[in-house]
This record gives C-alpha cells, sequence and structure tokens, in this order.
C-alpha cells in the first residue's frame, strides 16, 4: 500500500526539560528525529514523508528536504500539527508518527501496513488505580483489556481528514489520532500487537532507556 508518512517534531519537549526541542537531542550520534525519518525513507511504499516543525525551527530541518521529504509547519497542539500535514498528504493512505519515538521497524511497519486503519499498541503491564481527589483509590481496572497506543497510526487519508476536520469543527481535542476516529466516525480501528522498544522519548529518564536500546540493537 502506497503511504505518506508524517512525522511530527513540533513540540516543545516541556517535560524534558532540555535546552532545545526535544526531538533535536540526540541518541548515539543522531538527532532523535532522524531515526524514524530514515525508517521511512527505508520503506518503499513510503512515498513521501511530511516532517512538522515549529516555523522558526525550519532551518534545522533544511537539510533532510528532498525530492521525498518536505517540512510542514505545525500547529499549537500535537492534533493542530497533524490536521497541518494531513492538507499536504496525496497517497491514499498515511502514517502518522511522533518524532519522539525513534525505535520503529521495518517489521512494525509491515505488521501496520497489513490493516487499514490500524495503530501500534503494546498491552499495558502495571496495574492501573482509578483514583478519586483525594488520592484514594476508586477501583482498579482490569487489565486484559487495555493496551498503551503507540504510534505510527495508519488510516486511510479521506478518513482521518474527515475526523480531523470534525474535531476541530467541535473543539474537541484527543491525545491520539486513533481517538478522533473513535469519536467521530463508526469506521473500526485495529490494535497491532507492536513492541515495548517503540517508547516515546519524553522525560530525561528515557534518553537512559533509548541509549541502552540502541547498544542492545548494536550487539545482535
Ligand atoms: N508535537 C507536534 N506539535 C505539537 C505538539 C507536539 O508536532 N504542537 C509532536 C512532538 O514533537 C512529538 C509528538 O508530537 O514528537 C508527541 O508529543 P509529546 O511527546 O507530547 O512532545 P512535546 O509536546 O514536544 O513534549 P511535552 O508535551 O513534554 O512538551
Ligand atoms: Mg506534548
Amino acid at each position: 500500500k502506497p503511504y505518506s508518512a508524517i512525522i511530527l517534531a513540533a513540540g516543545s519537549g516541556t517535560r524534558m526539560a532540555a535546552d532545545r526541542n526535544k526531538i533535536f537531542l540526540k541518541l548515539a550520534d543522531q538527532a532523535i528525529f532522524t531515526y524514524s525519518l530514515n525508517l521511512f525513507l527505508s520503506d518503499s511504499d513510503c512515498k513521501s514523508v511530511i516532517l512538522v516543525g515549529k516555523a522558526e525551527e525550519k532551518q534545522y530541518f533544511s537539510s533532510y528536504l528532498t525530492d521525498r521529504v518536505t517540512f510542514v509547519v505545525g500547529g499549537d497542539e500535537r492534533q493542530d500539527s497533524v490536521r497541518h500535514a494531513l492538507s499536504h498528504v496525496a497517497s491514499s493512505h498515511v502514517m502518522i508518527h511522533d518524532g519522539a519515538r525513534p525505535f520503529v521497524t521495518l517489521s512494525d511497519l509491515i505488521y501496520l501496513k497489513a490493516h487499514t486503519n490500524a495503530i501500534l499498541a503494546v498491552p499495558v503491564k502495571d496495574t492501573i488505580k482509578e483514583v478519586c481527589d483525594a488520592n484514594q483509590i476508586k477501583a482498579t481496572i482490569p487489565r486484559q483489556a487495555l493496551w498503551s497506543a503507540q504510534t505510527p497510526q495508519f488510516f486511510d487519508t479521506s478518513l482521518i481528514k474527515t475526523v480531523h476536520q470534525a474535531a476541530h469543527d467541535a473543539g474537541f481535542l484527543g491525545t491520539d489520532d486513533a481517538s478522533l476516529v473513535e469519536q467521530f466516525s463508526t469506521v473500526p480501528v485495529t490494535i497491532v500487537s507492536g513492541s515495548y522498544e517503540n517508547i516515546k522519548i519524553t522525560t530525561p529518564e528515557d534518553l537512559i532507556f533509548g541509549n541502552a536500546i540502541l547498544a542492545s540493537r548494536l550487539t545482535s
């Protein structure tokens, strides 16, 4: 299935508390966002990559732009960044990916592409507690049905464009793209079992985990 990939890099990395947008931080000798960029470029089904960044950071992406890689200015919220990028997607299918997830693999992409409207996710490992205001436990949520959503998330382009516009019109802010399909369509979204290594680099300790994942891949 030919598709376009959207790589989101227009955040601020507030929780990383670094001196710059976290996606420019290096793991080994490479900026975090370049790992997934190179992966998508290695997939022959990926016809174009849209790098979404802040206008004032465009210069830092310029050396990566080619016939196949274009730059789009993001928005205030992740959802705004996705919506902006979607208006530039020409392919029938689209992969929406966090630039802060460097460890997605080609086999993840192959499993995901086997479906339409599907996301990578992993079973929740922790026991999840629902708490009330005073931090008293209200309930333990049965874990069998719980998955942690990851990216990439793979969609029919016209469907995801439609639900993004509907969410925008309704002032609805979801935490991932699948949630907009859930909210504004009746189309089912499939969970594809991914890897626990496909972490999102969010807080400083994730750099430690990230370096460990890289090291284990180099020796395997
Ligand atoms: N992102 C984006 N546009 C935004 C906000 C986020 O493109 N307005 C991107 C980030 O660059 C990141 C991905 O969405 O690759 C996932 O978001 P998150 O991990 O929350 O990154 P940040 O928003 O940058 O981090 P924080 O929430 O800690 O500020
Ligand atoms: Mg954020």
